[in-house]
Parts: structure tokens; sequence; C-alpha cells
């Protein structure tokens, strides 16, 4: 070992893998020891600092023509001492190949799910538990329509939307609040055709209620940032919410009737 590190190449083996430690793991784990901050280094970052110390050695051992050919030699007897020979013919595969790897394992298709808008809604269970007790879902209607004024329904629905939904669903109900862009996948514009208006509100409710965590697992993989509601509104808040997100775009909530018309499954 001692051998090895007094020879030009063998110090600079060793300054490299030193730099590579340092810059791939020192700025990560060595700040915090004196209560510093720390972020990941990124590859291409490691790969440009690498490069300067690589630079940097060979100004290092060229800066001396001893150092230098002594630097040299065991790579020029590699490539033509008779007796390296078994060394040669490593090299001469082993480079092609991990060459090969390399461009292989960058050109691989990834197996990740590619960044998608939800277009599918994924089936509602039959009944919930809400708020410790068992809510039945199937054919449930909006109670808060056959009790009071819609108007007052509507102004507590909208005073909830702005306390709550705004942030992700924006005001104009699009899909455009200030934290959307933040998510994948963004969250739903109730303007759109294909969502509160392809729903009845049971599955609103639901959906409002139990949020991103309670969706089932078919329609995975999933990382919804919609909250569980259930947690912060009570029941009327939640019906509340839903007559204003429908008046508010005018689309109507789908019927039990038309559920039945297509067969009832
Ligand atoms: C932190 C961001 C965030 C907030 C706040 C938020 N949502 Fe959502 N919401 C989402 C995301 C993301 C989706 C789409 C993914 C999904 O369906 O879970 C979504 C989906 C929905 C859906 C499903 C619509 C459909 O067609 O399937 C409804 C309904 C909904 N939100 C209502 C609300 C209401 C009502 C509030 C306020 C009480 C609210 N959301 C607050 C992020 C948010």
């Amino acid at each position: 070992m001692g051998k090895y590190l007094k020879h030009p190449l063998g110090q600079s083996v060793a300054i490299l893998v030193a730099a590579y430690l340092l810059i791939k793991f020192g700025i990560v784990y060595l700040p915090p020891l004196v209560g510093l901050a720390s972020a990941p280094v990124p590859s291409s970052v490691v790969l440009q600092y690498m490069l300067t110390v690589i630079v940097g050695i060979f100004v290092w051992v060229s800066d001396n023509e001893e150092r230098w050919s002594k630097f040299k030699q065991p790579m020029h007897r590699v490539m033509v001492d008779p007796e390296r020979k078994m060394a040669r013919g490593v090299l001469l595969v082993a480079t092609p190949l991990l060459v090969a790897f390399v461009t292989f394992d960058r050109v691989r298709p990834s197996v990740s799910a590619p960044v998608s808008f939800r277009s599918i809604h994924p089936a509602p269970p039959g009944q919930i538990d809400f708020q410790g007790r068992t809510m039945r879902l199937t054919g449930l209607e909006n109670p808060l329509r056959s009790r009071g004024s819609l108007d007052e329904h509507y102004e507590v629905g909208k005073r909830i939307y702005y306390q709550n939904c705004l942030a992700c669903h924006g005001d104009g109900l699009a899909g455009l609040g200030y934290y959307a862009q933040g998510f994948n996948p963004v969250p739903l514009s109730f303007q759109d055709v294909g969502t509160i208006a392809q729903l009845t509100e049971s599955v609103v409710f639901w959906r409002i209620a139990k949020g991103g965590p309670g969706l089932p697992n078919e329609g995975a993989p999933w990382n919804s940032a919609m909250p569980a509601w259930e947690d912060f509104l009570s029941e009327d808040d939640i019906w509340a919410v839903i007559v204003f997100l429908y008046e508010q775009t005018g689309h109507s909530p789908r019927t039990w009737g038309d559920e039945g018309e297509e067969g009832g499954h």
C-alpha cells in the first residue's frame, strides 16, 4: 500500500477517490455536524467538480519531467510490455463492456408512471365511515336541497370554499389555485365537464370527506394532495360547499335516476 502511495499514479488515484468522497458525501454530511445547512449534491455538479480535480491532478503530475515519466510508466507498460499481456487483454474486454453498460443504462426505458392528468373516476364505495358512523352513499341525496333556503347554503358553502379550497382549486373553480402547480396530480377544475358534472353529490361528498388518502388502490399510483376534509368540516359544511360548487359552475349533479337508466352497474 505504502509503495503505491509513493508513486505519482497511486497518489493521483488516492486524490481522485478522496475528492469524490468529499464532494459526493462530504457536502451532505459534514456541514450538519457543525450546525450548518446542507443539501444533496446533483450528479452534474459532482461531475463538474471531478473534472476540475482531474485537470488539477494533470497539472501537478506533468509539472515535473521526472514525475511525469514515472506517472506514465505503469500505463505504458500495460500497453506494450509482453509480460502484461493478460492485463491488456482484460482491459480490452472490460472497457468496451463498461461503455456498453453505461450507454444501455442511460437509454433503457424507465417503468415509472408518466406525469398524468387524472381522467377516470375511481369507483366510489357503497358506504363510508364518516366521523365515526356509517353513511350509505348509494342513493344518497344532498339533504340541504330539501332543507331551508338554497341561497343560505350557497353562502355558507362559498365561505367554506374560500377558506379551505381556494389555494388549490382556485378562485375561478378551475383548478388554478396558487399551489396548484406544485401538485401531481393537479387539483381538478370543477368547471370542466369531466369532473363534478359527471358525479352524483354523494360521490363528491365521499371525495371531499376522504380526499386523496381515501382513494381506492385500483386508482394507483396515486399521490393526491386532496386533503381528507372530514377531519376539519362538519357534514353540513361539506354538503354546503357541494351546493356552492354546483351553483357556481352552473353544472347540475348526476342524479340516481341517470345511474339507473345506464343499467345500474
Ligand atoms: C392541497 C390542495 C387541495 C385543497 C386545499 C383542496 N383540494 Fe380538492 N383536490 C386536490 C387535488 C390534487 C385533486 C385531484 C386528485 C384527486 O382526485 O384526489 C382534488 C380533487 C377534488 C375533487 C374530486 C373531483 C373529481 O371530479 O373527482 C373534489 C370534489 C375536490 N377536490 C373538492 C375540494 C373541496 C370542496 C375542497 C375544500 C373544502 C378542496 N377540494 C380542497 C387538491 C386540493
